[in-house]
């Protein structure tokens, strides 16, 4: 038996067994449990629950009977409450230690719906329709995923109903109409059935997208904002959380000031805040490029450019003074060269938006020696899962 110490930044339980870490899947602090070590490295060890002896008064009953295989979903058995208490101590945690102690860290702002929030997902093929396993590409098949949306769920019956011999994975995304995208080597296959469930349908032939039926995008609103999405453009997955966190950049960005949104996407910031301001939007997809342009059409919107390029390498060319950069890169975050360019327009003001808090961790220790990070903003974007996306506002140091 062991005893669960406190929970690490992924939400596992860690616990000391002779002198070694270990992490443990599904288990609470103060719970004692019996454990099945699934990984042993030099320091630290991997485990399982394999049964809980004395159980935190926290534990909740997951609503998901997969919760405990599924790879999705991986604090399910806590309280909704008790999930952002948790986001936010790791927030605090990470920043505070590795940025500033004193850096002021706001609430976490929650998520209105915690289950059927998810607008697009990703379903692996293998003999059957699943989810993948936790730490395993072994897949749990499913008939429903309790984090989708009703309209993705809805689609799992007529998706099983397709000859799964040559797919190996099947993107759902959107709330209002669906757009499947089936990952194939037969570009024959028989999707008539999915024609009454889908409004758009795309086969994904060795990186390709073929539009077989219906509408090129599917669309989504964010506040009074209408976006047309292509299948491999990125667009935020919990659109709830998504109009909170563009309003709160909204806040940010003041009238007449020069904004630069870096890693544009679909050009859905930009546009957002656009009312206000001259924009320059730079991102590397060519089809998200493509979409912000239709974007700025469909929303009417003039005073907005975009550039398709590498955000750090495409703004040494820009003939644009922004008062404000707004970046929003992947996990990975923000290169030194990029950091490099983006300080050397001196801007008034940068936005820094991540949905990875080790990476913004890493970048903002360097920006803060130009200048002043004023606040950080948690948001609940990932409700059921560890992940937490943030927004840092920083304002230049007097020089
Ligand atoms: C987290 S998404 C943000 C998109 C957008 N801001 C939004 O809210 O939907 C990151 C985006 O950065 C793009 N990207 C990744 N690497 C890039 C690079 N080096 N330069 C420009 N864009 C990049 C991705 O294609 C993706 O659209």
């Amino acid at each position: 038996m062991i005893k669960i110490e406190k929970l690490d930044h992924k939400g596992r339980g860690i616990a000391k067994l002779d002198n070694k870490i270990v992490f443990i899947e599904n288990a609470l602090p103060q719970e004692e449990v019996e454990i099945d070590i699934f990984s042993s490295k030099k320091n630290y060890s991997l485990a399982n629950v394999k049964e809980i002896i004395t159980p935190s008064l926290k534990r909740v009953k997951s609503p998901c009977k997969y919760f405990k295989i599924c790879g999705g979903c991986d604090i399910m058995h806590m309280s909704y409450n008790d999930q952002l208490l948790f986001k936010e101590n790791k927030v605090k945690e990470i920043l505070h230690h590795y940025v500033d102690t004193n850096l002021k860290i706001n609430k976490i702002v929650s998520s209105d719906l915690s289950l059927n929030y998810r607008n697009k997902t990703t379903f692996h093929i293998d003999k059957g329709l699943g989810l993948c396993k936790k730490n395993s590409n072994d897949l749990v098949f499913i008939e429903e995923c309790l984090i989708s949306n009703d309209k993705i769920n809805n689609t799992i019956p007529y998706l099983k109903k397709l000859d799964f011999k040559d797919i190996n994975k099947i993107t759902v995304r959107g709330s209002n109409d669906i757009m499947a995208i089936i990952e194939t080597t037969d570009s024959n296959l028989n999707i008539e059935h999915i024609k009454d469930i889908a409004a758009s349908i795309y086969l994904k032939i060795n990186d390709e997208y073929k539009l077989i039926y219906g509408k090129p995008y599917i669309y989504e609103k964010i506040g009074k904002y209408k976006y047309a999405i292509s299948p491999n453009s990125f667009f935020q997955i919990n659109n709830n959380v998504c109009f909170k966190l563009y309003s709160k950049i909204n806040d940010y960005v003041k009238e007449n000031k020069n904004v630069l949104d870096l890693y544009c996407g679909i050009g859905s910031i930009g546009i957002f805040v656009n009312e206000k301001n001259d924009t320059y939007g730079i991102e590397i997809n060519k089809s998200a490029i493509k979409d912000a342009n239709l974007n700025k059409n469909l929303n009417n919107i003039e005073n907005i450019n975009f550039i398709c390029g590498d955000s750090g390498k495409s703004i040494n060319n820009l003939k644009f003074n922004p008062d404000i950069i707004i970046v929003d890169p992947p996990r990975s975050g923000l290169n030194k060269e990029t950091i490099n360019n983006i300080l050397k327009f001196k801007a008034l003001e940068i936005i820094y938006v991540s949905c990875d808090t080790m990476t913004f961790a890493r970048d903002l220790n360097i920006l803060k020696n130009y200048y002043k990070i004023i606040e950080v903003t948690p948001f609940d974007m990932f409700p059921n899962t560890s992940h937490v996306e943030c927004i840092a506002y920083l304002k230049i140091k007097d020089v």
